[in-house]
């Protein structure tokens, strides 16, 4: 009608009561479509709410899939440190039930010493102080037992307060790890130096073996020189025996002393002859108990000696030199007698103690050896004795460790003295 009015026609005029049914329905049509409006606009509402609730239902479920399946426990806590939310692997971890650890507090899982370090650190986060992301620490579980951890934390809200969401990395295994580490390096230390104890002993041999090599020569070369002279001082002592008919008494003692005097000292070239140049290993078949008991039995035993002999007859056969080992036993059983002027006990023990060696052992209820000479006995030349050459001990180590063996005593000053001899059985041989 308004618009017919615009165009200009000239409508006839209606009655008042048809101009207010116009308006009525103009207004009621303008309602209506102010109403489908509304309507369409709520239903938009309606529609984005919805989406947006089905969103954060998704996100929510993505959240408890991701923490539910994470191979790091999740807690989630209030400022007060009270749990709200655990998943499966902190329950693993702690071992508490997951409803168990929503019941407690962060500070019972806290191990005692790290308790204070931790609190420090989660109040720090929640007033979003710098902390680093990551802290090394530990936690007790419920059965008690002490777990390394590495936590991460950060800030988030629960039910509109702050809080705080902890991952929890279970470090046993790493922690072994670096003490398997550790201890091997350590290990690896000790193996370098016990190496280089090993290679410096070595060395020391070397020296020492050339050392005596060169002073076996220089004494075997004298002893050679001095056979011939005394040789003939000996012919000529047994010469005046001869021809002195009725010596005096003076005369007879001295030509005694002299003879003695000789035989000391062809004794003494002996033993350094020996020692210079003692005979070539030669191995065979050799029983080690029948050694021992052959250089027991040409041994002259004072009567206030007891020998007592203890083989294992379970002792195998070996290829050895039984001359050399028979001085070596025989030197060794020599000083315990002589170590027992007043009698004593010698005990002479054989053992297999494992598949790779047998032991000898010498022991003696003698004098014994003070402790600043036990270093020195196998030193060629040391003696304590006033007609000792002090070679003997030096030739038996040389022997016994040209048969791969070794030698070893333990003494006590007034009580007596044990050596031992290790052999390695890597050559032995069947009966
Ligand atoms: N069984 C023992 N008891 C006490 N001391 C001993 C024993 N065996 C060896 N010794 C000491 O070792 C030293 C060196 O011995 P050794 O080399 O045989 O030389 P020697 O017997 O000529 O002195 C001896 O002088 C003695 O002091
Ligand atoms: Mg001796």
């Amino acid at each position: 009608m308004i618009r017919d009015a615009e165009k200009g026609k000239i409508e006839p005029k209606k009655p008042a009561l048809e101009d207010e049914k116009e308006v009525l329905k103009l207004y009621s049509e303008r309602l209506v479509t102010k109403l489908e409006k509304n309507v369409l606009d709520l239903e938009r509402e309606i529609t984005e709410r919805k989406r947006a609730e089905e969103a954060l239902q998704e996100s929510e479920e993505n959240f408890r899939a991701l923490a539910e399946n994470a191979s790091d426990g999740i807690l989630i806590a209030t400022g007060e440190g009270v749990h709200v939310y655990a998943n499966k692997r902190a329950a693993e971890i702690t071992g508490y039930s997951v409803a168990e650890l929503l019941g407690i507090n962060m500070k019972e899982l806290a191990h005692p010493d790290e308790f204070k370090k931790l609190a420090e650190r989660l109040q720090k986060r929640l007033t979003g102080e710098y902390v680093s992301r990551r802290y090394e620490t530990a936690i007790f579980r419920k059965d008690g037992k002490k777990v390394p951890i590495e936590i991460a934390g950060a800030q988030t809200v629960w039910q509109c307060k702050p809080a705080l969401i902890i991952i929890v990395h279970d470090i046993t295994e790493r922690k072994k790890a670096e003490e398997a580490m550790k201890e091997y390096s350590e290990r690896l230390e000790e193996m370098v130096e016990e190496r280089t104890r090993e290679l410096r002993d070595a060395q020391e041999q070397l020296v020492r073996k050339e050392r005596l090599a060169v002073m076996g020569q220089l004494a075997g070369g004298v002893a050679h020189e001095l056979r011939n002279p005394l040789g003939a001082i000996k012919n000529a002592a047994y010469f005046l025996n001869m021809v002195l008919e009725k010596p005096e008494p003076k005369v007879k003692e001295t030509l005694e002393i002299l003879e003695e005097e000789v035989t000391t000292s062809e004794r003494i070239i002996s033993s350094l002859l020996d020692f210079a140049s003692p005979k070539s290993l030669m191995r065979r078949k050799t029983n080690i108990n029948d050694v021992l008991r052959k250089a027991l039995s040409c041994m002259t035993v004072p009567e206030n000696v007891d020998v007592v002999s203890q083989l294992d007859e379970a002792l195998p056969n070996t290829r050895a030199d039984p001359d050399q080992l028979g001085q070596v036993f025989g030197n060794i059983i020599v000083n315990a007698i002589q170590a027992m002027p007043e009698g004593g006990q010698l005990s002479v023990k054989s053992e297999v103690p494992s598949p790779k060696s047998m032991t000898i052992f010498f022991a003696d209820t003698g004098v014994g050896i003070a402790k600043e000479n036990l270093g020195k006995l196998f030193e060629p030349l040391f003696t304590t004795k006033a007609k000792g050459i002090g070679l003997g001990l030096a030739l038996t180590k040389i022997l016994v460790e040209g048969h791969g063996g070794t030698i070893e005593v333990d003494s006590k000053v007034g009580k007596g003295s044990t050596f031992t001899v290790r052999l390695p059985i890597g050559l032995t041989i069947e009966a």
